[in-house]
Parts: structure tokens; sequence; C-alpha cells
């Protein structure tokens, strides 16, 4: 795996313009080279900033763009836990993706069938066997909890040690909110072309330590498990937020 690049910010206004400036250029590339960008979106709250920066940009063919949720809170849309409903207010209602390229996890089923369902959308929109290696994402975005979790990848869960299935189901972890989720797993994470995590804040600055500076631990620090065998990871974090990194690995 290729070292990870790290993008230094001086706030958080800035990660998301930094953010979005590399989610166009990541964009255009796949576009040019593969006719087509699929994104899986980050969860949580540090994304909204990137997305409404996003939602302005121009450079992204969206009528080419086929979006997806790293992860899901199995909530419906308009709750405002929804991971799918953060990403429409701030970003899909703004940008023109054709409806049928963005694809929302079905939160009205179970936990595990909705896990089912997406992995055989996502085969579909690959057009990939649903039995065999993950679909390669030209762009996942994560953020990272202060527990080092990442999508719904909590600290020692199950999820953690799923080594097929693109999609599975988790139980919440100990940080709010506490519902169920859906998540994609290490090996989709794994196959992806380019990864970046957005991280924002002081309260992140441990955690970024440990999973920048520990040896990798994909159960106790499951943000720290994403390295993919043949894509870069990109960490675009604020001043806050590498406020505890040594001076070598606290990037450009
Ligand atoms: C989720 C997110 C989760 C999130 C981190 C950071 O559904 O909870 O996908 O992985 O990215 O918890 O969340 P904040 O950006 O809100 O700190």
């Amino acid at each position: 795996m290729m070292a990870p690049q790290l993008i230094v910010t001086a706030d958080a206004a800035q990660l998301a313009e930094r953010a979005a400036d590399f989610i166009v250029e990541v964009g255009a590339a796949a576009v040019r080279d593969r006719g087509r960008f699929t994104i899986a979106l980050a969860g949580g709250s540090t994304p909204a900033a990137t997305y409404a920066a996003l939602a302005g940009r121009t450079g992204i063919d969206w009528g080419a763009t086929h979006v997806f949720l790293g992860d899901e809170r199995m909530v419906p849309a308009d709750d405002p836990a929804s991971n799918f409903g953060l990403a429409r207010r701030t970003l899909l209602d703004h940008g023109p993706v054709p409806p049928e390229q963005v694809h929302p996890v079905r939160t009205d089923l179970s936990p595990a069938a909705a896990a089912v369902d997406y992995a055989a959308r996502m085969a579909v929109a690959f057009e990939v066997p649903s039995d065999g290696p993950p679909p390669r994402f030209d762009l996942v975005l994560l953020g990272l909890g202060v527990d080092g979790h990442t999508a719904s990848l909590f600290p020692h869960a199950a999820a953690t040690e799923e080594s097929r299935a693109w999609v599975t189901w988790s139980p919440p972890g100990r940080l709010p909110p506490p519902v169920d989720r859906v998540t994609v797993t290490f090996p989709t994470l794994n196959a992806a072309r380019q990864v970046v995590f957005l991280v924002s804040g002081s309260g992140k600055a441990s955690a970024l330590r440990q999973v920048l500076s520990a040896p990798p631990d994909p159960s106790a620090r499951p943000a720290s498990g994403v390295r993919p065998t043949d894509g870069a990871v990109a960490w675009l974090i604020d001043e806050s937020a590498a406020s505890l990194l040594a001076g070598d690995s606290a990037g450009n």
C-alpha cells in the first residue's frame, strides 16, 4: 500500500473547500479514464460542509456520476440521523445526478436484508458478478470516530471481521446514534482506487494520532484497517485534528 497522503488545512472551512477540489479532481479523472465516476459518500456531520462546497463546483460530470453511501443508519431518510438525508440536503438536491444513479440504502428492510440488497444493487450498478471480488469505487469518502471507527465499522465489532461480503450490518457502536447500521466492509473499502478521510476538530486529534502512528489494528482501530491493495489514501485534516501529530506525520 502506498503511504497515505496528509493534507492539513487551517480550519474546517478550508478543509471543506480542499476536499471539494479533491473530489472534483478524482471525478474528472474517472470520467475521462473510465466514462463514469463512482463515489461512496461518508456519513456523520463532518462531510456536510464538503458536500455543500461540492454542490457549487463545476468540473464534475454529474450525469456520469453514481452515488452510494459508505454506511447508513437504519432510520428513514427524513430522520436527522440519516446519512442519505444529509447527502440529499447538502449535495444531491443541488447536483443533477440522475435519480437512477443515486443509491440510498433501503432502510425499510431489516439491517441484514438491507445489506444483502445493497450489495446486489452495487453489483448491478458496477456491472460485476455479485459473487466475485468487490466493486472498485473511484472514490470512497470516510470519517473518523473518536473511537477510531470508520463507516460503521466499530471497534471489536463483528463487521470488522467480515472478509467476504461487500456490505454487512452492525448493531450500534458506543457512539450515538444508537441505531443499527448498514456498512461497506473492509474488502470493499480496500478495493477502492482512492479513499479520502475527512477529519476535523481537536476532538479527533487523539484518535487520528493513534490511527496514523500506532501499528494497524483493524479490530481495535477500524480506520487503520483501510489499506487499499491497489489504491491511495488521503487524509484531509484541519489543524485542530492534526494538533497531536508529530512533525514528520503532520503532512503538507
Ligand atoms: C456514521 C459515519 C461515521 C462518521 C464518524 C465521524 O454513520 O456515523 O459514517 O463513520 O464518519 O462517526 O462522524 P462526525 O463527522 O460526525 O464526527
